[in-house]
């Protein structure tokens, strides 16, 4: 019996706000953490950590931008210090494969003395709807670097039911679930698919990680572009280059495939002017 709001920090965001979407819609009561959010949450602002957290056992936490960011792991382990004072009994963190600061992060979870899931995630398709790649999506382009490195890419949706899995039922504590989606896709598969759903040519074009930087660089700034590049050049190695097991571990069923991620998004507008 859950009698407490659940947390969720970063409930705006890709992940957050469909694990806010589906424990409303399991009638749970939810607290969202956000800059502008009724009691608003701000990785920057040490002072909105303890009210948020005050009276929740379990929360959803994602760190933005970036673990890799400078003092995203003294962050960390500072929030999850306030977490225990407050009486927070279980987090379920949002990490990434193979990625080095992610890993630390999962550590700083690991000894914080909160019992704790951990969801260590594999590329998000949604990069290609929501993120930062919706753009040249819409302009007909796939630009990424890694030459013809595979990636097991996840439906966020898998990764949201795992986390509400994880919150609501028995059995996740100490678990580390390893999602990704059920096959290793090329970026050139990838732009396939999205042809064939979007029903307009999608062109993968390999690119240098120089031209991811500087890609980045023009959308944001150089430091955020140095920090996403080296997660780039870490992640795109071919060390990730296998699929796992975690949404099933987690579900008992297998993760939706990229196509039916593609469908699914296209049907909800999400490339409106590229049909
Ligand atoms: N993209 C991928 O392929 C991938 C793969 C594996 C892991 N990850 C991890 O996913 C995490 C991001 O999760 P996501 O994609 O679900 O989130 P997201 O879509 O990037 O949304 C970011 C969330 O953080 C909030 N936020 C921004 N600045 C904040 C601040 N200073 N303090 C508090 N909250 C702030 C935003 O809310 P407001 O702006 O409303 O405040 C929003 O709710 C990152 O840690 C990343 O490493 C990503």
């Amino acid at each position: 019996m859950i009698d407490q709001p659940i947390l969720v920090i970063g409930a705006t965001g890709k992940t957050g706000s469909r694990v806010a979407a589906k424990l409303d819609a399991r009638g749970l009561l939810v607290r969202r953490g956000a800059r502008r959010s009724d009691t608003p949450f701000d990785w920057e602002d040490q002072s909105t950590w303890a009210p948020i957290l005050t009276g929740v056992s379990k929360a959803y936490v994602t760190y933005f931008p970036d673990l890799a960011f400078p003092g995203a792991i003294e962050k960390l382990e500072a929030f999850a210090k306030v977490a225990l004072e407050t009486g927070l009994e279980h987090i379920v963190l949002l990490s990434g494969r193979g990625e080095h600061f992610a890993s630390m992060g999962e550590e700083v979870i690991r000894n914080s003395g909160l019992g704790f899931t951990i969801v260590r995630s594999a590329w998000f398709a949604q990069n290609f709807s929501e993120g930062y790649l919706r753009d040249p999506i819409l302009g007909g382009v796939l630009p990424m670097p890694g030459g013809g490195i595979a990636e097991p890419i996840i439906d966020i949706d898998d990764i949201a039911d795992v986390v509400v899995a994880a919150l609501t039922e028995d059995g996740h504590l100490g678990e580390r679930y390893e999602v990704t989606g059920p096959r290793l896709m090329t970026f050139a598969e990838m732009a396939g698919v999205l042809t064939t759903t979007i029903g307009r040519p999608i062109q993968h074009v390999p690119i240098t990680f120089e031209d991811f930087h500087a890609n980045v660089a023009a959308s944001g700034n150089t430091f955020v572009a140095d920090v996403f590049t080296a997660i780039a050049r870490e992640t795109l190695d071919g060390r990730n280059a296998y699929t796992a097991d975690g949404v099933e571990r987690a579900l008992g069923r297998k993760p939706r495939d990229f196509a039916e991620f593609a469908q699914t998004a296209m049907a909800a507008g999400a490339w409106p002017n590229a049909a």
